[in-house]
């Protein structure tokens, strides 16, 4: 096991500021805080070599439970521990295990080129020359990373820092790396090649990776595993297979018409709370349904009596479907 949690919570105090010149003088010798619950009691273990899919809405606590495994938040309570070690309490060491990339911000120096960014973490991580030249290599191989390597940093895309930063988090081979976000903002080709990148990190190293997004075709591509979590509770801790399968009463049935409907038509039948529709065009609309409530046959009979039909497709829900339901 590199990952242990066990009952972890994290409370932020926010202080409500009064308004005005009255407030001002309030807040001077009063403050009302409130707590607001990040983590709300979480437990889960990751073992080495896995890729972990970290998803849910925004605000769900997917970046305050990674500072805590990464040693930059402390605990309100509960247990981390990341290769036997407490994060926050043992973060040097800590620091030569891991990995972390927040792909809001840059972990580089601003000012100086990447390559004396890396130089300084070569040195920092006391990675030996030989070792640090081949992995710089490997990694230009996937990532394309040799022609930046000259640039101050505060000078490249957004796709070009985050390459950089990712090669930079794992120069020092770590055994687990926290990927934040990597590819917010990243064009398709960028994201492609730091997909490959992690698979062939895990593959080639054993790495343990880590990964948040909201990306879903992402976790539907790398990740053996997916943890769900939502106002700092987890609701779903498994195989993608196994969210599928669990919440796999959902199917989709997408129907082609041979006429123009309106929406206002549509409305009209699907005046049906089991049934969550969108129109994709004047000539077809989805439907999303739980095969409990109802059938599709049901669904394909109504909708043949009141439209001309001329194609149905019928398709298992897509990530996206299932994660909506489950966090709804
Ligand atoms: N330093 C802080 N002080 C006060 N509240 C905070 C702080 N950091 C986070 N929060 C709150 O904790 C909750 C969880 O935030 P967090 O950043 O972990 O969410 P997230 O899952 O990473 O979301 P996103 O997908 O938007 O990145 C939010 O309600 C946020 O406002
Ligand atoms: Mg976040």
């Amino acid at each position: 096991m590199v990952i242990e949690v066990k009952n972890l919570v994290k409370e932020f105090k926010t202080f409500e500021r009064k308004e005005g010149v009255k407030g001002a003088l309030v807040n001077l010798f009063r403050r009302d805080y409130k707590i607001v619950k990040a983590v709300d009691d979480i437990s889960f273990s990751v073992e080495r070599g896995e890729i972990l899919g970290y998803i849910g809405p925004n605000g769900a606590g997917k970046s305050t439970t990674i500072k805590m495994l990464t040693g930059v938040l402390m605990p309100t309570r509960g247990i981390v521990r990341v290769t036997g070690l407490i994060p926050h309490k043992q973060r040097r060491q800590h620091a030569k295990n891991i990995g972390v990339v927040f792909g809001q911000r840059t972990q580089l120096w601003w000012d100086i080129a990447v390559i004396e960014a890396f130089t300084l973490l070569r040195d920092i991580y006391q990675v030996n020359e030989q070792e640090f030249q081949q992995r710089l290599k490997k990694f230009d191989e996937i990532l394309g990373i040799a022609p930046l390597l000259h640039t101050p940093v505060r000078k490249l895309s957004l796709g070009q820092r985050v390459r950089c930063d990712i090669v930079a988090s794992l120069l020092h081979n770590p055994e687990i790396v926290f990927l934040d976000e990597p590819t917010i903002g990243l064009d398709i080709e960028v994201k492609a090649k730091i997909r490959e990148f992690i698979k062939e990190i895990n593959r080639k190293y054993e790495t343990t990776v880590i990964l948040t997004t909201h990306d879903l075709s992402e976790i539907e591509n790398l990740c053996n595993r997916i943890l769900i979590i939502d106002r700092g509770k987890i609701l779903f801790d498994g195989s993608l297979q196994k969210a599928k399968d669990e919440f796999g009463r959902l199917r989709k049935v997408t129907f082609q018409f041979y006429n123009e409907v309106s929406s206002s038509s549509l409305k009209e039948r699907f005046a049906d709370s089991r049934l969550d529709w969108a129109q994709n065009s004047e000539y077809s609309v989805s439907v999303v349904f739980d095969r409990n409530d109802v059938s599709a046959i049901e669904i394909i009979g109504k909708m043949m009596n009141a439209f001309r039909i001329g194609d149905i497709f019928l398709k298992e829900p897509q990530i996206e479907e299932v994660v909506k339901r489950i966090t709804e």
